[in-house]
């Protein structure tokens, strides 16, 4: 390859690859001036020496995205891989790659999105994750009696089967195996299944098919013994942002309730289809660290506030640090649960029409969670004016994440820490949790 760009199938070799993008690929450039190509090599990382099958062309960008086809010639970064497939995955790019690199590269992307908003602060260690997640969520494809779980390859169509994923237990990746198998018997394919969500409890896992209409052969039929049970959405007005699935119950055999990994003793049951992190390891030290942070300078007895509060991770911390808490969530299966535990109120609302409780309950502390587009600039305008001196903010998107922490600055509080926390290790994703104080 010169100047002119390659076309998709293309193999180009001897890629050197010098860097990594945000989305965890290997990154090189070939040629020079304005016939430069940039290449992202889905697979490859800096060391690497590979050659790569084209995928994706952007012309306007001179960008081009390509699959790395090597095992030989591969560097340093290259760890062992857990996951039965070929690498790379679509999903987790960053699966068998060398830890203390993920971690620095998670770092750098919450440094990066921080410097871009004139936010110059010391970002600290990330947080290593353990591995293994509770949840999967695999989108449907293939035919009739040969169903494909797994997920899009980045920018395309194509679905890459994940059901032998390297961050699930082997209960969970069984059960989905199951849950395909009888699909497959009944000849459910795409046109009739979206998706298949598969969660572990303490108590075993419980699966959740998302329809694209009502079930065509009875539920029992679909319930392998395994699974604790299977519920049946289909697509609804009832949806809820980050709770594992939206849609509405059409039918469900067996139980769909359990306790949450890492749940503490005395937390209450769940549903299946409530809010739950990936790794509940690096979540329990994130809520630590978040609410040691908040509860710091205060006395028991004093009130804080739980935004987004899912189940309660962060409330039921903060009460068994002799707090009194409100806890604000729209989803109405998690307010129910969060109801349930003692010394929380909750309150079933949007946290944006939740002004009035939240100023009556007055708390001196809050940890905010929102879903991926963060709490947004109106928002922490409104949060500033509560009385609160200490706000641990939690942000799934980085560049969300540091946009609501600007917007803290500016009215007044200022960083005393931000921490990269690895919830879904294997992905290029990061968590961020920044610790906000004003005097
Ligand atoms: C990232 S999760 C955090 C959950 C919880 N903090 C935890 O650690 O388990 C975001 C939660 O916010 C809820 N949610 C989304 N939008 C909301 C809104 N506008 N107001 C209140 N809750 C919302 C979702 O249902 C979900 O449970």
């Amino acid at each position: 390859v010169s100047d002119s760009l390659p076309v998709v199938g293309d193999v180009l070799e001897h890629l050197v690859v010098d860097a990594v993008d945000d989305e965890g690929r290997g990154r090189c450039v070939l040629g020079q001036g304005a016939q430069a190509i940039d290449i992202a090599v889905r697979g490859a990382f800096p060391g690497d020496v590979v050659a790569a099958r084209v995928e994706r062309i952007w012309a306007s960008r001179r960008l081009v995205q390509a699959r790395s086809l090597s095992a030989a010639g591969e560097g340093p970064l290259h760890k062992e891989r857990a996951c039965a497939h070929r690498g790379p995955c679509a999903a987790c790019p960053l699966h068998g790659v060398d830890e203390g690199f993920v971690l620095a590269f998670k770092r750098a992307r919450v440094e990066r999105a921080f410097a871009e908003l004139g936010l110059v602060v010391d970002i600290e260690d990330t947080v290593p994750g353990s591995g293994q997640r509770q949840k999967v969520k695999l989108v449907a494809a293939g035919t009739p009696g040969r169903l494909l779980l797994g997920h899009y390859a980045p920018h395309s169509h194509d679905v890459v089967d994940a059901t032998g994923c390297g961050h699930a237990d082997d209960e969970l990746q069984d059960a989905v195996r199951a849950v395909r198998q009888r699909l497959d018997a009944h000849r459910l394919g795409p046109a009739v299944v979206a998706a298949v969500i598969a969660r572990r409890f303490v108590e075993g896992v419980a699966v959740v098919i998302v329809g694209t209409g009502p079930p065509p052969v009875p539920l029992a039929l679909l319930w392998p013994e395994t699974v604790r049970g299977v519920a049946w959405r289909v697509p609804g007005a009832a949806q809820s942002e980050n709770a594992i699935v939206g849609g509405v119950v059409h039918q469900s055999v067996g139980e769909l309730r359990g306790t949450s990994l890492g749940a503490a003793r005395g937390d209450p049951v769940v549903e299946v289809d409530t809010f739950c992190q990936a790794d509940p390891v690096s979540a329990q030290v994130l809520v630590q660290k978040a609410v040691d942070f908040v509860v710091d300078q205060s006395q028991p007895g004093e009130a804080f506030a739980d935004l987004y509060a899912g189940t309660g991770a962060f409330a039921r911390a903060l009460v068994d640090r002799g707090r009194a808490v409100v806890a604000v969530e729209n989803f109405p299966a998690s307010a129910s649960a969060l109801a349930r535990v003692p010394g929380v109120q909750a309150v079933c609302a949007r946290v944006e029409e939740a002004g009035q409780e939240l100023a009556s309950f007055a708390p001196v502390g809050i940890v905010a969670d929102p879903p991926r587009k963060g709490l947004g600039v109106p928002l922490v305008q409104a949060l500033v004016g509560l009385p609160a001196r200490r706000v641990a903010l939690v942000s799934c998107d980085v560049d969300a994440g540091a946009r609501d922490v600007q917007a803290f600055v500016h009215a007044g509080f200022r960083v005393a820490a931000v921490i990269p926390v690895d919830l879904f290790p294997g992905s290029a994703e990061v968590e961020v949790l920044t610790l906000l104080l004003r005097d």
